[in-house]
């Protein structure tokens, strides 16, 4: 396996106040939370992953999703600027235990607002959600770093979800899972398709860790259809992220 450190952060206490957009708010048990950032954590591990911990922000509610604040490639990390203001000083603690990993490291600058979890790159491409969260302007930004190391980077047009990544991640080498009514599948035109199932709109959202995918039991059809695909899953309850208007990508960074 290629990656095999991960970066996570603390849940907060006050992860019931995070940031909402496309969900309704409902109560978050933080005791669960924490139990099942633990089980995220340890599926993690026994997918051969290091878990280095961030800092914790114990009074920033959406701090538990790491994703957001950094986009890191075999040769660089770019520290993002969050969509919302309530995350923008996220970054700096994750910019510190990043600096231990990649000797270059590029900076989302304003007007851009870049959130990571609207970045999906697979190999020297890279697919940027333009989300609530993240503008043109970051996508500018992450062409005029990329570019130069052989990054082909594209804004995607979005609707009705968070981020790119709720919309379509990678399970396997060729294989893609995507809810159609967020993501036109004619953007990723290199790759096999697997549509969430009808019921669970919310169900693109898997972590590919070497050749497994850490995936929620919150979404028991589309589950059944990747297991049909033959992709391996790794099973977490992942219930009071989901609340949050969270996924399994957004907990940690993959270095
Ligand atoms: N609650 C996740 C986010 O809005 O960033």
């Amino acid at each position: 396996m290629k990656k095999s450190i991960a970066i996570t952060r603390a849940v907060s206490p006050r992860m019931a106040s995070c940031e909402l957009t496309h969900v309704e708010r409902q109560p978050i048990n933080i005791a669960l939370a924490e139990k099942q950032h633990e089980e995220y954590q340890d599926a993690l591990r026994r997918l051969g992953c290091e878990v280095i911990h961030a800092p914790e922000l114990p009074f920033f509610p959406d701090a538990i999703f790491v994703e957001d604040c950094a986009v890191v490639l075999d040769e660089l990390a770019i520290i993002t600027r969050p969509g919302a203001e309530s995350r923008r000083e996220e970054v700096f603690s994750m910019a510190e235990v990043l600096e231990a990993y990649r000797e270059k490291i590029y900076y989302i600058e304003a007007p851009g607002i870049l959130d990571g979890g609207d970045v999906l790159c697979i190999g020297k491409q890279v697919w940027v959600g333009l989300s609530g969260r993240t503008n043109e302007e970051a996508v500018r930004q992450m062409q005029y770093i990329l570019t130069p190391y052989g990054y082909e980077v594209q804004g995607v047009p979005l609707t009705d979800c968070l981020h790119l990544k709720s919309a379509v991640t990678q399970v396997a080498d060729d294989l893609l899972l995507l809810n159609p009514d967020w993501v036109d599948a004619d953007l990723f035109p290199d790759f096999d398709i697997l549509e969430t199932h009808p019921d669970e709109p919310g169900a693109a959202n898997a972590l590919l860790v070497g050749e497994t995918v850490i995936y929620p039991t919150e979404f028991p059809e589309t589950a059944l259809a990747l297991t049909m695909e033959g992709i391996e899953l790794f099973l977490v309850d992942n219930s009071e992220v989901i609340k949050a208007e969270g996924g399994v990508t957004c907990c940690s960074v993959l270095v």
